[in-house]
């Protein structure tokens, strides 16, 4: 059912874990099945002074697929100007791991979006410039995640 690939990257995470004082950090949560995706990024710059993803880690809570697309995001993403970082898209995901079988292709966009929340924070965080698409996709997964805290939220005061 999973590529090798896929395999890999779930028994062996890479970038796993957070990071201390992040430039940005991007929450997004699925509504259907409820995984919950957290990406970390420090800023810096390249030769050619433009902003990079000098750093990157990612702590998901969910299925194989959730955790083997936050890894392979995080790679993708690593030393990429911010720009370059917001082009990845959910084929570039699935191409990187093989293959997801169809009913897990979401799982890869939990992944990007979890990314491009992460650079929304830090854009935000720094009071630059917001690309309008970046400002609409944001204004879609904040709802979203609202609704999943709502649906935990007695799960999550017990804790
Ligand atoms: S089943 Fe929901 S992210 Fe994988």
């Amino acid at each position: 059912m999973y590529t090798k690939k896929v395999m890999e990257h779930f028994k062996n995470p890479h970038n796993l874990g957070n990071i201390k004082n992040p430039d940005g950090i991007g929450k997004v949560g699925n509504l259907v099945c409820g995984d919950v995706m957290h990406i970390y990024i420090k800023v810096g710059e390249n030769k050619k002074k433009e902003k990079i993803i000098k750093d990157i880690k990612f702590e998901t809570f969910g299925c194989v697929a959730a955790l083997a697309t936050s890894s392979v995001v995080t790679d993708l993403a690593k030393g990429k100007t911010l720009n370059k970082a917001l082009e990845l898209k959910k084929d570039d995901i699935v191409k990187s791991l093989g293959g997801l079988p169809q009913i897990k292709i979401h799982c890869s966009f939990l992944a990007i979006d979890a990314l491009s929340e992460a650079i929304y924070d830090y854009l935000t965080k720094n009071k630059k410039s917001i690309p309008k698409k970046l400002e609409k996709n944001h204004e879609i997964i904040k709802k979203e995640l609202e609704v999943i805290e709502e649906r935990y939220k007695d799960l999550l005061k017990k804790k």
